[in-house]
């Protein structure tokens, strides 16, 4: 049944999430806000940060908002200590800062595009997990969610650094899984495709369009059109279908899982 929400109780609990004040982030630390928890929000984009730290406020969400760049480790380690400083503990994490990177083929992608996506991707998620995960060992438990991708599944065409960046995203989570499951602490992916609308969705099928590659119509709202025809249910996921399943994951709900990649995929 489209539509049909389960809550999840956080009252008590601190969640970080990373990429904050993105699509994801922002559904998920809503739906979280309205569960009951307190929030860590980190985002490298100060004033969309600021923005959506002001709307939590009026809400009435206990939240702590802190600009960090997740390709800095000091940064990293500070903003988590200022976090696990000011609430004393920090028992989930979602791990959502993510940048897709440039469109094109691989005989012709740009190094410094590659080198980007794989930044933050890949040492971003690593070094905000290993920060985490060190307060939640410490802690005796705790959750946590990496936003990985269809695309970490099988390599979608013109993608080649984001689909290795996520196919590492997974690889990370089996890894990090079995080092924590000892320790109290969950470590589950969710692999979203063709959620919006968002940015990273309209991104995408403007450059998918662009690319004058066979796979896409190169008239955007063509190109557009012929993604969502390939969706077995026929439609683009939302933001919410995504941060209810990040919920579920960081919940007690999901306490005998760990090491899992949820595929949101609307069936491809
Ligand atoms: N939206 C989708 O369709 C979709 C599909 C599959 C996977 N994902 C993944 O889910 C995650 C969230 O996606 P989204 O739709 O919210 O994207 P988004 O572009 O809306 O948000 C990403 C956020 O990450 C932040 N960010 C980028 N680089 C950063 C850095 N170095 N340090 C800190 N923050 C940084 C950006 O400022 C932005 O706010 C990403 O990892 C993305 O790859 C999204």
């Amino acid at each position: 049944m489209r539509g049909a929400s389960a809550r999840y109780d956080f009252a008590g609990r601190v969640i970080a999430i990373t990429g904050a004040a993105g699509d994801l982030g922002r559904a998920t630390a809503s739906r979280l806000a309205g569960d009951g928890a307190a929030l860590v929000l980190l985002d490298l984009a100060e004033e969309p940060l600021r923005a959506f730290a002001r709307e939590l406020e009026t809400d009435g969400a206990s939240h702590l908002a802190l600009s960090c760049d997740v390709t800095d480790g000091d940064a990293v380690d500070a903003a988590v200590s200022a976090a696990a400083e000011r609430f004393g503990r920090i028992d989930g994490l979602f791990n959502s800062a993510g940048y897709q990177g440039a469109f094109a083929p691989v005989d012709t992608y740009p190094l410094d595009d590659f080198e980007r996506v794989l930044a933050v991707n890949v040492t971003g998620v690593f070094l905000v997990l290993r920060a985490v995960s060190a307060h939640m060992r410490s802690a005796g438990g705790g959750a946590i969610v990496n936003a990985a991708s269809h695309a970490g599944v099988r390599g979608p065409p013109n993608m080649i650094a984001y689909a290795a960046s996520k196919f590492a995203v997974v690889g990370m989570t089996q890894t990090a899984a079995r080092d924590l499951a000892p320790h109290g602490v969950r470590v589950n992916a969710v692999s979203p495709a063709l959620i919006g609308p968002g940015v990273m969705w309209e991104r995408q099928v403007r450059l998918q369009a662009a690319t004058g590659t066979h796979y896409f119509d190169p008239e955007p709202d063509a190109a557009g059109r012929a993604m969502i025809a390939g969706v077995p249910l026929g439609r683009l996921g939302t933001p919410d279908e995504v941060a209810q399943v990040v919920a579920f994951l960081l919940s007690d709900a999901s306490g005998y899982i760990t090491g899992f990649n949820v595929e949101i995929t609307g069936g491809i």
